[in-house]
């Protein structure tokens, strides 16, 4: 069975990491030269051969896009990939880094429920659980993550639902109650994390996966 992972690994540069960036036509190929593999075959001089693990898969792949992402960048993301089997959730640079963004501050919220609750300051788990519960907003970029991956937005939207439990517990001043709904809320966080992951791809790549062509502006 492991003799298939060399075969994925040098499959999938091609279909999903590592593709080349729009800007392949750039003429001047000196600084990157040193460290491509143009040659199908490269001479025993090849500089950055990696010492074991995977074989030499690369130098099939097209040379525009050793131009712009060296070899070995994309080995080791492949290897990533190959090993992760979480279903990719495509998303362009921005988007990627805005959903991060978000994810930190979902994990400051429950943070700030966590403790406000051990002190039953109602108010305080109220507005700690504001920013993690569901709004037309919040529906909205879920969907935009979620446009290249099937079953995220549901997931992501159940998760919304699930956390204004938080805030109707707090309401009735209930610890218990409270405490329940901030683990029922969790349980989501971790199911999509065992489910998903990014997918980090270019404008072009993400509006062919998605069929959609919003290019992201400031917000994302
Ligand atoms: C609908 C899916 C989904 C839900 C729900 C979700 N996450 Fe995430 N989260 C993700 C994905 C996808 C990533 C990116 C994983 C990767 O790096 O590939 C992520 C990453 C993260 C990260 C890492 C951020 C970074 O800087 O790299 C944190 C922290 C996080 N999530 C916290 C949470 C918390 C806390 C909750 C719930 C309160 C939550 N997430 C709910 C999908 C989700």
């Amino acid at each position: 069975m492991n003799r298939l992972l060399p075969l994925l690994i040098a499959l999938l540069p091609l279909g999903l990491a590592c593709q080349p960036s729009p800007k392949t036509q750039d003429p001047a190929p000196s600084p990157a030269q040193a460290d491509s593999a143009p040659t199908a075959n490269p001479p025993t001089n090849a500089p950055a051969a990696p010492p074991s693990s995977a074989p030499a898969s690369a130098p099939d792949s097209a040379p525009t896009s050793n131009a712009t992402m060296p070899a070995a960048h994309c080995q080791a993301v492949a290897q990533l990939n190959a090993m992760d089997p979480r279903r990719p959730v495509p998303l362009q640079p921005m988007m990627a880094w805005h959903q991060k963004q978000n994810m930190q501050e979902h994990l400051v919220a429950i943070e700030g429920i966590v403790a406000a609750l051990a002190n039953e300051d109602w108010e305080a788990v109220k507005k700690a659980s504001a920013s993690i519960e569901s709004s037309p907003q919040m529906q909205q970029m879920c969907q935009h993550m979620g446009a290249g991956a099937e079953g995220f937005t549901q997931m992501a939207l159940d998760f919304h639902t699930r956390a204004d439990g938080i805030a109707e517990a707090a309401t009735a001043k209930d610890v218990k109650a409270t405490l329940k709904a901030t683990a029922h809320t969790l349980q989501a966080c971790t199911s999509c994390h065992a489910a998903f992951r990014q997918d980090v791809i270019d404008a072009k790549s993400w509006q062919e996966r998605t069929g959609q062509n919003h290019v992201p502006g400031k917000g994302h």
